[in-house]
Formats: structure tokens, C-alpha cells, sequence
């Protein structure tokens, strides 16, 4: 059998969009796709009575073990340190050796499986998990190439504009043909079918996935200023730019709520028929199912929406989206119970700093 490995280390999803649509109540109880386990770990910070975190990938379990774990027993330095999370022009004062020393003093407190999983992959640990994904190692080389295809300086300064207009008249002012020829040899369905598995492009209709992503990062140099964009430090520097521009979970303002809400945390390494099985109907106020929904068709799709509606408390809320596929539709039996909102979804994803997204959807529980 296959050994389990890490696709996502970060979530690729703006936590905004889920803290927004799913306005998480004081008491709630939440369930989560975990990829990364950032947003999972966002959610937190609501001050739910729990969030159950699910995922049929175990190494992703197995992160955010990593990252629960952690939370737990570190400090804000150590924790940050641990992870391997790294900021523009600061060297870090954790060497890999003293991430792994920090991995055996919470070594113990993992679960069995997750345990195994670290022990296994330490190697990870010492060079840091923040960006060990296969989708962020994928970066990592597309960050090459951008550095071989231009002088580096010349993309760092992408995130030292005054403001929008300048950067992103910049933007279109570097070589913007190279940069395009790097997207259609990178950006293509062959490429991201290995990086990401072919089934997730089973229902994308667009012909040109590299085109459609070039259009995508446009929009973002045009409406999101670099230097408050994550998931663009993280993308072209491979770390953050600044400190106060990071995912929530990761600030250290919120750093002793999280250290507080940690055992409200639970994971769930299996699908939603299964958390149906262990957790029964009518369980949760609110749920984020993150891009689940990429590779289905639409009656498997209308499955998986019947399940989450019989793990939904009446008025729960829910969201979704999708990276490149179209919409999947609602059958008349699904749509009988859930109020779409449409202006909320419209607002939530033209703000999206995750800027590779190709739609959102809120709903509520009739
Ligand atoms: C849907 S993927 C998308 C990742 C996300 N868009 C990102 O960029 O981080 C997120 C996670 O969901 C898991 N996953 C996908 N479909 C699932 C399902 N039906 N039930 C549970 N986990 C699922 C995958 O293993 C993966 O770790």
C-alpha cells in the first residue's frame, strides 16, 4: 500500500471567507475539511464548543496532530519555530535539530497513528512541515523557474509597491510574457494532474487551465496589495512578508485563545458517511466542506449534500467551493432544504486572497 504523504501543509482557502459566511456562534459545534488544518484551527478562534476536523488523507490528520499538538505544550516562538515558519529577510533561530528536540518533548501527547507517522517522516520536521506539501514543494519549483526566468529582485519588489495602482502597474511592467510561458509549462493539466491527482480535474470544462490561472493572478496583482496577501508572500517568497500578514491561527495576538480553545479540537480521519455513523444526524450548526466537491459528478455531489444536511442542526450554516471546476447542481430535494445567498457568496469571493479560486457558495439550512 501507498504510504500516506502530506498534499496541502497550508490550506490554500482565505479562513476569512469561512469566519464571514459561516458566523460561527459562541457554543456552536463545527465540522471542518482539514487539508492544512489552518482553517480548521481558525475556526477555533470563534469559540465553538468544538470543531471536528475530517480528513481521508491520514497525513493530513497526522498534521494537524502535529500542529494541535504544538499549540498545546509550546510557546508563540517555539510553535512558529516547530512548524518551520519562516519570514521575509529574518533568518529563523530555529535549526532543524532544534525543531525535531521540540517534536520529542510533544512526541508523547500524539495520538498512536500520527505518532507513527512523524516518527516515520522526521526528516520533514527538521526542514520544516509549514511548507512540506506536495502542493507547496510544486511552489517551491515554480519559484525556481520564476527565479531563473527573471532576476529575483524583480519579483520581490511585487510586494514593495505604495499601493494597488503602482503594483500593479509594475506588475504588467516586468517581462510579463516570461512569466506567462512559465504558467502554460507549469500550470497545465498534465502538470497539476500529478501534483494534485487527475481526478481533481474530472469536471473542469476549461480548455486552457493555464490561461484561466493567468487571468486569475491578474486579478489578484490588480485588487489584493501583496504585502497584506499571504497566500501571495507564501506563493513568490515561499514565506510570509510580515508578521501582522499571516492566517489568524498563526498571529500571535490570537495566540493564547488558540492555546485556550485547543481541546475543543478533535480529528477525524474518514468521510462525511462516516462522521454521519459516529457523530448521528443533526450534530453540527456549522460546516465547511472546503473544494470537496472538485472531481464529483452530480449525483455523487447530491450525496454528499444529502449527508451534510442530515449532519446539519436546522439553520446551520454551510460553505463550499470550487478551484476550477464549474458549480455542480442542486437536485429539487437538496434545494428544498438549503437557501442559497447569492449576494454574500458573490462579496465573500471578490474579497478571496486565495486569488486561484473559481467560485464560492453559502447556504443556509431552511
Ligand atoms: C478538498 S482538498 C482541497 C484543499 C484546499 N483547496 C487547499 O488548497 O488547501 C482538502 C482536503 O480534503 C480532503 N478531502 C477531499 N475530499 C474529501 C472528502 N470527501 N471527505 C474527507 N476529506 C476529503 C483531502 O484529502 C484534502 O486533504
Amino acid at each position: 500500500m501507498k504510504k500516506p504523504a502530506i498534499v496541502y501543509s497550508n490550506v490554500w482557502e482565505d479562513p476569512e471567507l469561512n469566519r464571514v459566511s459561516l458566523n460561527v456562534q459562541p457554543g456552536d459545534s463545527v465540522l471542518s475539511i482539514t487539508s492544512g488544518g489552518c482553517n480548521s484551527l481558525c475556526l477555533l478562534l470563534e469559540n465553538p464548543s468544538k470543531v471536528v476536523s475530517i480528513d481521508f488523507n491520514p497525513a493530513q490528520i497526522a498534521l494537524l496532530e502535529f500542529k494541535k499538538a504544538a499549540i498545546s505544550l509550546l510557546d508563540y516562538d517555539d510553535f512558529l519555530g516547530v512548524l518551520g515558519v519562516e519570514f521575509y529577510n529574518k533568518p529563523t533561530k530555529h535549526t532543524p535539530e532544534k525543531r525535531i528536540q521540540l517534536y520529542k518533548s510533544f512526541r508523547d501527547k500524539l495520538p498512536g497513528e500520527a505518532r507513527s507517522f512523524w516518527d516515520e517522516n522526521e526528516s520533514i520536521i527538521g526542514s520544516g512541515v509549514f511548507m512540506s506539501g506536495k502542493v507547496e514543494k510544486f511552489f517551491a519549483l515554480y519559484r525556481w523557474i520564476l527565479g531563473k526566468l527573471y532576476n529575483y529582485d524583480d519579483i520581490e519588489k511585487l510586494f514593495f509597491q505604495p499601493d494597488l495602482e503602482s503594483q500593479w502597474k509594475y506588475y504588467r511592467s516586468i517581462k510579463i510574457k516570461r512569466w506567462r510561458f512559465l504558467n502554460r509549462s507549469l500550470l497545465n493539466r498534465f502538470v497539476l494532474s500529478l501534483v494534485k491527482g487527475g481526478h481533481s480535474f474530472a469536471q473542469v470544462e476549461d480548455p486552457d487551465l493555464s490561461e484561466n490561472l493567468n487571468r486569475k493572478i491578474d486579478r489578484a496583482m490588480k485588487n489584493l496589495y501583496n504585502p497584506d496577501n499571504f497566500f501571495m508572500a507564501l506563493m513568490l517568497l515561499g514565506k510570509h512578508f510580515k508578521p501582522e500578514s499571516m492566517s489568524p491561527y498563526l498571529l500571535e495576538k490570537n495566540y493564547p485563545l488558540l492555546k485556550k480553545n485547543i481541546d475543543r479540537l478533535e480529528t477525524y480521519y474518514g468521510i462525511l458517511t462516516d462522521v454521519l455513523k459516529k457523530y448521528g444526524p443533526s450534530s453540527f450548526d456549522r460546516l465547511n466542506l472546503s473544494n470537496i466537491f472538485e472531481w464529483m459528478d452530480n449525483s455523487t455531489f447530491n450525496g454528499v449534500i444529502r449527508e451534510a444536511i442530515a449532519l446539519s442542526k436546522p439553520r446551520a450554516r454551510l460553505a463550499y467551493r470550487y478551484t476550477l471546476a464549474r458549480p455542480r447542481e442542486l437536485d429539487s430535494s437538496n434545494l428544498e432544504k438549503l437557501q442559497y445567498e447569492p449576494e454574500l457568496s458573490k462579496k465573500l469571493f471578490n474579497q478571496d486572497r486565495a486569488f486561484i479560486y473559481e467560485s464560492f457558495h453559502a447556504f443556509q439550512l431552511k
